[in-house]
């Protein structure tokens, strides 16, 4: 393993996040600042900057499944983080933001805003009008961006207990509501919890497959949609391909094919960087919602 800290972070840190703290005049525009412990944008920042992060050698390459990092915290300890142990890293503070974020240039749930808004505006709808059911939520960036194109309601759902802790404690106020749920067996109280936030946008950034959600899942949260709203999403463009075995091809082609998904933007774009500096290229969806998926 060689230390990557500072050629790699500083080379693709200002692709990254800037835009994101700076969307707390949105956020008290909606009035939801100021619930729970929150220190402010000012004390996320500052836990980012106080963690280092060391990436295996850039000539090693692991399946996206299998990436991990050594970080060093406040403490001066390090130790090592798989990418998709969330639980572990939603725990501490900053991490998520400066792995994916400040060193590896994610940008995802800002470009899939702006997909949104400008698809929103050429059908002559308003971000405030939507009701958007956020699915992988994680500690929620994307309802920071989707308050920032002013989207007034959104409802989390994450299969982690931690994610929502870390939600509440980095971006509080942001969900009128947040159900830790899983949407493959989706239970009576969630589902009506679900109904009564009458939802009609689907959001599912970074968090489709990849043993994250699975398509029995995406088909659930698609169902508590109303009939011409939104879908937002990212996928691999692997999952896409005709050699697919996810599920998430088929039933994608099939939606698109039946006229249940009417696609209205659809884009190619970097992702983020893997752990040896090759680009993720993964398509953003944003369609209607005309039918039931089959
Ligand atoms: C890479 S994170 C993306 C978080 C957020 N959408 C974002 O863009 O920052 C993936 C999220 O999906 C969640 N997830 C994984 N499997 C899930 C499932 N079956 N149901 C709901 N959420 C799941 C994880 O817990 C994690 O919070």
């Amino acid at each position: 393993m060689t230390s990557t800290v500072n050629g790699f972070d500083s080379a693709v840190a200002g692709a990254g996040h800037a835009g994101h703290l700076g969307s707390e005049a949105a956020r008290r525009e909606h009035g939801r600042l100021g619930e729970g412990v929150y220190r402010g944008p000012g004390a996320l920042t500052a836990a980012r900057k106080a963690l280092r992060v060391a990436l295996p050698e850039p000539s090693s390459r692991f399946d996206q499944n299998d990436e991990w990092c050594v970080v060093q915290q406040p403490d001066g300890s390090w130790s090592e983080f798989r990418f998709h142990d969330y639980h572990r890293i939603f725990d501490v503070p900053g991490l998520y933001e400066k792995i994916f974020y400040d060193v590896l240039g994610c940008d995802t749930p800002r470009f899939m805003a702006d997909l949104f808004v400008d698809a929103l505006a050429t059908a002559r709808e308003t971000a405030g009008d939507v009701r958007v059911l956020d699915l992988g939520a994680g500690n929620g960036i994307m309802a920071e961006e989707l308050a920032t194109i002013g989207v007034g309601h959104a409802v989390g759902v994450d299969i982690l207990q931690e994610a929502r802790a870390a939600a509440e404690r980095d971006r509080p106020g942001l969900y009128a509501d947040y159900l830790v749920a899983d949407l493959t067996d989706l239970g009576d109280d969630d589902a009506r919890t679900l109904a009564d936030h009458r939802l009609t946008a689907l959001t599912v950034v970074a968090a489709l497959g990849f043993g994250d959600i699975p398509p029995a899942a995406f088909r659930t949260a698609y169902d508590q949609i109303a009939d011409g709203g939104w879908v937002v999403l990212t996928i691999k463009d692997a999952f896409l391909a005709e050699d697919d075995t996810s599920g998430f091809a088929r039933m994608i082609s099939d939606g698109l094919a039946s006229g249940a998904l009417e696609v209205v933007r659809r884009e190619r774009f970097r992702h983020r960087l893997a752990t040896d500096a090759s680009p993720l290229v993964y398509e953003g969806i944003v369609a209607r919602k005309r039918g039931p998926l089959g």
